[in-house]
């Protein structure tokens, strides 16, 4: 028996030996696998690196110092009041694309740290993200943006994983703690991203969760209960920016940031990115070809492709400098479209008056609009507007109302106003209001040009054509206040308007340094009509002029003291 039993130990001790030693065997040639893989892999890695193609002209020409940002000095000024100094706010930048919002964010960093008040060390990191591109799981399980858990359930979660342990992955939230985090084309984020960011800025610090977590389990290492009692550290300033408008953009995180609007760029700012471009490159440009660049980009982004295929034309037909044909080449095969600054009219006319909206990111750009009346017999007339928006529709969360178009409204406003006033039957015309230019116009601020348009179209009476206006119209006659005063103003200048009619309560000191623009305050449409009419077709400007009989004859008496 004994004899038996020594045996089977001896076969048993023999087993036992050859699957240690066969197991040692199996890992050393997993390890000299491993080992010859990672040769392999490391080798074509570094043969790939030491491949390099020449540095791209958009890198190239990218602004290296906030000063190289052209025609963004206002936005600059507000961005470094906001960012460079002791208390560093979060910010919101808003502008059409490719205008320097971009650029301007990515050197901020390094203009705060030159300022030894302020709190961003040395070692503050800057961290992109692009809003367009992010995607993060509804479970948490992945969010690059605010971070999430790895719990041990997934494949591949190692040693920490076996060991039943989740393991918090730091989101560019906590990646950008002591420094800034520059969110790209925020308006694009997602609803429940913001969210979580909100809570992120207010708490400035990630809580995260995971059912895998027990504050009781002993294995538990003391970081990762340190991490899910008391947060992962997120205290940074955020700079998000966007080409939308600050009312598409949530209410709760505009009133978290300081909003910077740059804006959109002029020809003679156009052409100089471009000289700066082609410095960078090289390379030398023609004066002609410089106004070329002027007239067709819109900008800073475009003037750089263009230059940059110009450039390679010039290149390969072995020349150093850019000449008009070359840009007029990839100016037609580009199929860019020249820059359409709407002017004023050359003359006054009957019917056309310059109104004024907001496009894009607070842009203000001039219109004409335009009416036509005709008289009809009895009342039939019809009313036909061309042009704006015939509905709009007003979206929360869970609600959705359909409105009537606020345009439409101010127009039927208008009527109203000028039938009651000025006594003026407009059902006794077929009245056409035309918005031309194709941008769909909205928002009553276009009241007392309509009303102006209309009044001269019945009338037959010339708008001073140097005069641009915006305000709404009440029921009553009263011009009430609009939104983007200045915006408007800088777009009336830029169309050649030397006087601008505005709302008396849309004044403020900031409107007083605009410099090469007259502004006339009204309260009343009435005061408006005095300021635009030229009497009998003569070029001469009417102020105030009690005789004159179109204006004031038929004003209501009771209303007069108020109009
Ligand atoms: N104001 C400017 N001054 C100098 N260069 C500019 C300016 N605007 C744009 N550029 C050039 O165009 C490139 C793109 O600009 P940037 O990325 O800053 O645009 P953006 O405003 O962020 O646009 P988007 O909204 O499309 O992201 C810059 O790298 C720079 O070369
Ligand atoms: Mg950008």
């Amino acid at each position: 028996m004994a004899e038996i039993l020594i045996i089977l130990q001896v076969v048993l001790m023999a087993v036992l030996i050859y699957f240690i030693v066969s197991s040692n065997k199996g890992m050393k040639t997993k390890k000299i696998i491993i080992n010859k893989e990672n040769r392999k892999e490391m080798d074509k890695l570094k043969k790939m690196r030491s491949i390099a193609l020449t540095i791209p002209l958009t890198e190239k020409s990218r602004p290296k110092k906030l000063e190289e940002v052209i025609g963004q000095e206002k936005g600059i000024l507000a961005l470094k009041a906001a960012l460079c100094g002791p208390n560093p706010q979060h910010v919101l930048i808003y502008g059409p694309p490719g205008i320097g919002k971009t650029a301007a964010a990515r050197l901020v960093l390094q203009e705060a740290k030159n300022n030894p008040k302020s709190p961003f060390k040395n070692a503050a990191k800057f961290v992109e993200i692009d809003a367009t591109i992010l995607r993060f799981d509804e479970r948490g399980i992945a969010d690059p943006l605010i971070g999430s858990v790895h719990d041990p359930i997934y494949q591949g979660a190692g040693a920490l994983g076996v060991a039943g342990i989740p393991q918090p992955k730091p989101g560019a939230v906590t990646k950008a703690h002591g420094g800034m985090l520059f969110i790209d084309e925020i308006g694009e984020l997602h609803p429940i991203e913001l969210n979580k960011l909100l809570k992120v800025l207010e708490d400035r610090k990630v809580f995260l969760d995971s059912a895998y977590y027990s504050s009781e389990d002993p294995n538990m290492p003391d970081y990762i209960k340190e991490i899910f009692d008391n947060g992962l550290p997120a205290d940074f300033r955020l700079i998000g920016a966007t080409t939308r408008r600050p009312d598409e953009i949530l209410p709760a995180i505009r009133s978290r940031c300081v909003e910077i609007f740059f804006r959109s760029l002029m020809p003679d700012e156009i052409i100089e990115i471009g000289n700066n471009a082609t410095a960078k490159f090289g390379l030398e440009i023609e004066k002609k070809a410089e106004k070329a660049i002027g007239e067709y980009c819109y900008n800073g982004r475009e003037v750089v492709n263009l230059i940059q295929l110009s450039g390679g034309i010039a290149l390969n037909a072995g020349r150093n400098n850019i000449t008009f044909e070359d840009v007029e080449w990839v100016i037609e095969n580009g199929q860019y479209t020249k820059r359409i600054e709407t002017k004023i009219s050359k003359e006054p006319q009957v019917g056309i008056v310059n109104g004024l909206a907001i496009y894009g990111a607070n842009q203000g750009i001039t219109m004409q609009i335009e009416v036509s009346a005709k008289k009809v017999l009895g009342n039939k007339g019809t009313l036909k507007v061309c042009g704006m928006v015939e509905e709009e529709s007003i979206s929360n969360s869970n609600r959705r109302i359909k409105l009537k178009s606020t345009a439409i409204s101010s127009v039927e406003n208008v009527v109203t106003v000028l039938n009651n006033i000025y006594d003026l039957n407009c059902s006794k015309y077929d009245i056409h209001i035309n918005f031309p230019g194709g941008t769909p116009v909205d928002g009553p601020s276009a009241g007392i040009a309509i009303a102006t348009a209309i009044y001269s179209a019945i009338k037959g009476i010339k708008i001073d054509n140097h005069i641009a206006m915006t305000g709404e119209i009440g029921v009553l006659g009263g011009v009430k206040p609009i939104g983007g005063v200045k915006a408007k103003i800088m777009g009336a200048k830029k169309a050649g308007a030397n006087i601008i009619i505005i709302p008396k309560e849309n004044w403020s000191s900031s409107l007083d340094g605009i410099k090469g623009i007259k502004i006339y305050l009204v309260e009343s449409i009435g005061e408006v009509f005095n300021k635009v009419f030229y009497k009998n077709e003569e070029l001469r400007f009417v102020e105030n002029d009690a005789n004159i009989d179109i204006l004031s004859a038929s004003l209501r008496d009771d209303i007069k003291g108020t109009i």
